[in-house]
């Protein structure tokens, strides 16, 4: 059995690897074929080559790629916003999530009722790799909430105030990757990289190039991070996520 995975690579985060392009029911896209920490990956840019803004992207056409591709886990990395004091440049794999978006399509299954448990939304044996990937690296880490807005707009301070009783971070690409990824039974977990505090929970304005500054700081101990946690999948999946359909279905 192979380990295939699929890292979704957000803001800031490009590999070498051989261009490829996979057609979905959605549209194409069109990733690159890699190795990484010894292991056949499948890089998926989020933003693709126009980066488009966080309301615009494919969602529902990525993770499908992935799966056609034959990726069992997905890698997921996210900027975030602190709204809990983290260290900017530290990392955060989120337990659990929260929503507040408003025009994305969430579901492969519109024709028919389909309910996806999402007790444990992240894949507990992926978030484990992450985690100790992450400790490996020698990275500061740690567990929380993530909290996903629209966008494309950074928060208001009195909406952080608002979200911060709901998570410990503020991004804006993690849903509904995480929902459409246990439809299709995928194993998923996201890395997230702490570039900022949120609005409000500074003194200063907020400047988007701050997300971008930091990412080119923080990216060569998130590939380490990527490489050390892939070598640590274990092939087999223990997890409940490749059997998530089986009681989904009304
Ligand atoms: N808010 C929303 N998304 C983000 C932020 C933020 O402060 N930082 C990085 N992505």
């Amino acid at each position: 059995m192979e380990k295939k995975i699929a890292v979704i690579g957000g803001t800031g985060i490009d590999v070498e690897g051989e261009a490829v392009s996979i057609d979905t029911p959605y549209g194409r896209v069109e990733p690159k074929a890699t190795k990484l920490g010894g292991e056949e990956v499948l890089f998926i840019p989020r933003h693709g080559e126009d980066h488009l803004p966080p309301h615009r992207v494919n969602y529902r056409a990525l993770l499908w790629a992935a799966k056609k591709w034959g990726a069992v886990r997905v890698v997921s990395t996210n900027t975030v916003g602190t709204m809990s004091w983290h260290t900017v440049g530290s990392f955060v794999v989120p337990d659990d999530f929260v929503e507040f978006t408003k025009s994305r399509p969430q579901t492969f299954f519109e024709e028919v009722a389909v309910h996806v448990d999402l007790t444990s939304p992240y894949c507990p044996e992926t978030r484990r790799a992450l985690i100790e990937g992450a400790k490996v690296a020698g990275a500061e880490v740690h567990q929380g909430v993530y909290v996903c807005t629209e966008g494309p707009h950074l928060e208001s301070p009195a909406q952080i105030k608002m979200l911060r009783r709901f998570g410990d971070v503020v991004g804006m690409t993690g849903y509904p990757e995480v929902a459409l990824a246990r439809e299709l039974e995928l194993c998923y977990a996201s890395i997230c990289i702490v570039t900022n505090p949120a609005a409000g929970m500074r003194k200063d304005a907020m400047a988007a190039t701050e997300i971008v500054d930091q990412m080119a700081k923080s990216v060569d101990i998130l590939l380490e991070i990527i490489k050390a946690a892939i070598s640590r999948m274990a092939e087999e999946r223990r997890c409940r996520c490749s059997s998530a359909l089986a009681e989904a279905k009304l």
